[in-house]
């Protein structure tokens, strides 16, 4: 079904014979680019957020080679260029706070180039959504390839998992149990090749979701980043983005409502991040599709999670891989009726089922069976009531079960600095059935709205032997951590949400299962102390200018994708001609 005839957007650069055509093909040729390369080629950017800051990503120079060797072959032209690298392991606040910003660079830089498709190289947690968002808004052509995780950790002889080991470890030594020493001995073991979180994290879940959405070629999601067949699946899609350039295959075909469908169903059935609630809204905010949290309920809740990877589980994303992958889990879910949408359309030109519903699994102790799910349903929980009208999230697959329904009294934490400071007291007046609660972690409150939602348990239970309490928070979780961990409680307490006036003390009872968050207070108590909290609200001077300022202003809650509120949409690629 190629459509050659249609004119390629780079033609509007490139095609003229004329001062303009001279100019733009003029200054691409000091690169030694031959006359014939833009004789109606679709012209292909590789959209690169390779980055020595980055390490998860510090190997995309290779994989955009190879990205290029496919292009060639199919006859198109490889263009690469650079975009904002959100790493998550080294920028501070925290990568959230730029995930926006790498969108917006992202869309400019598609949107003001001559390119006709793209391929996104996506990896760490933040630069999957940011790179489709910035993308969709354009509604171009695009696959994504992601960089694909690293190895298994080693420890000491085990398997240890990124980010999960950290949070297991360092528990242990607040406990006790382990010396500093042995817990720095980790460091060089749990990264030891190029690649992603190899735990089921966020960068892993949203690389399986870009693959359950169709924006990517089967299997993306899992091959190893050290694994030739990484390479293999980066030519391979590097010549499908030119047939998907003639075929006019743009974002709006794959990322429909039932694509959005099909991997919150996806999600459930991985045990994947809390964080793809908040990207996949985001995402489908700049392509016009309406996600709503409560999508997360009706079609999420009762998937039993079939993927047993850490954290929810045992293993890492090495074994997911072998044991057959996402396109295994897929065809599990399919068989047993829990896709909702088979023949949503995906990058390769087939539809979602028939990319998998012949897929081999290798190992049902990694991806289970049906009647052996790790968690008979790992849907996301999606919780309201008094004390986060607009919902919060709770993912039940790495919670303890007997603390899904729960009544305690809070333990009330104003900010993450004064929890770093009080939670080590000894004189801490906490129980475990106590529920901490912190404040002002939100998308404003703590801009970037930073992952301390599995706040630390206070060490003098920890050395009780306690390992979970009930923890609620606006706050997002890294997706490597576990817990009883009540996330992203909206509105923020920072706009004035509930969660700003608990006090030390009050009751609060959480039900998972029948989706409520209650604080135990009367109507009119909770509005006297909103109204008193409004009265002594003051600007806080570092959010009065800069990106920061930019930040604040616009971001929206959680439960909208904390997106600008000035970039949700889809606004296209055609650009203003420009005349030299
Ligand atoms: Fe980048 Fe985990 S820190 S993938």
């Amino acid at each position: 079904m190629s459509d050659a005839k249609r004119p390629l957007r780079s033609a509007q650069w490139f095609g003229a014979a004329d001062k303009n055509g001279f100019m733009y093909r003029s200054w691409m040729k000091n690169q030694g680019i031959p006359d014939h390369e833009f004789q109606g080629k679709p012209i292909i950017g590789i959209c690169n957020t390779w980055s020595e800051l980055t390490p998860c990503n510090a190997h995309f120079r290779k994989l955009a080679e190879h990205v290029k060797r496919g292009v060639f072959e199919a006859g198109g032209f490889p263009v690469e260029f650079p975009v904002f690298s959100n790493g998550e392991s080294n920028l501070r606040p925290t990568a959230m706070f730029t995930r926006n910003l790498a969108s917006m660079d992202v869309e400019e830089s598609i949107r003001g180039n001559p390119v006709d498709a793209v391929v996104l190289l996506v990896g760490c947690d933040k630069t999957t959504p940011a790179l489709l968002m910035g993308a969709a808004s354009c509604d171009v052509p695009a696959i994504a390839v992601s960089g694909g995780p690293m190895l298994n950790g080693k420890h000491h002889g085990r398997d240890i998992g990124s980010g999960t080991v950290v949070w297991q470890l360092s528990e242990q030594v607040k406990a006790g149990k382990i010396t500093l020493h042995e817990f720095m001995s980790a460091e060089a073991g749990m990264s030891r090749s190029a690649g992603t979180c190899n735990t089921m994290g966020t960068a892993s879940t949203m690389a399986c979701m870009a693959e359950a959405l169709g924006v990517t070629l089967p299997h993306n999601a899992a091959i190893p980043a050290v694994d030739s067949r990484r390479y293999v699946l980066a030519h391979m899609s590097g010549m499908r983005i030119v047939e998907m350039a003639l075929q006019d295959v743009r974002l709006s075909k794959l990322l429909t409502k039932e694509a959005f469908e099909n991997a919150i169903r996806v999600n459930a059935a991985i045990g994947g991040s809390t964080n793809a609630a908040i990207h996949l809204k985001a995402i489908a905010g700049r392509i016009g599709v309406n996600l709503e949290l409560d999508d997360w309920t009706r079609i999420g809740r009762g998937t039993p999670t079939l993927v047993d990877l850490q954290p929810s589980g045992r293993f890492l994303m090495e074994e997911f891989y072998y044991a057959g992958g996402l396109p295994g889990v897929i065809r599990r879910l399919g068989e047993a009726g829990l896709l909702p949408h088979p023949d949503a359309l995906t990058a390769n030109g087939h539809s979602l089922w028939d990319n998998t519903k012949e897929a081999p699994i290798y190992d049902e102790e990694v991806i289970r069976p049906l009647d052996k799910p790790l968690v008979p349903d790992g849907g996301l929980c999606i919780v309201r009531g008094n004390l986060a009208p607009n919902g919060a999230v709770v993912k039940p697959s790495a919670a303890t079960a007997a603390l899904l329904k729960h009544r305690g009294r809070a333990v009330v934490f104003e900010n993450f600095d004064d929890y770093k400071a009080r939670i080590g007291d000894p004189e801490l007046d906490v129980t475990k059935d106590s529920v901490l609660v912190l404040k002002n972690c939100g998308p404003k409150g703590y801009p970037g709205m930073a992952e301390v939602g599995n706040m630390g348990l206070p060490p003098k239970l920890l050395a009780q032997g306690v390992t979970d309490m009930v923890r609620i928070s606006d706050a997002r979780m890294s997706g490597t951590a576990y817990g009883t961990v009540v996330l992203h409680v909206a509105p923020e307490a920072r706009a004035g949400g509930p969660l700003a006036v608990v006090k030390e003390g009050d009751w609060i009872e959480l039900d998972c299962l029948a989706g409520t968050l209650h604080l135990d207070v009367s109507d009119a108590e909770l509005t006297q102390r909103l109204a008193n909290w409004a009265e002594v609200q003051t600007v806080a001077t570092a959010d009065t200018s800069g990106y920061r300022k930019l930040y604040v202003d616009h971001v929206l809650q959680a439960d909208q994708g904390c997106d600008f509120d000035f970039l949700v949409g889809c606004r296209g690629a055609d650009v203003p001609r420009h005349s030299h």
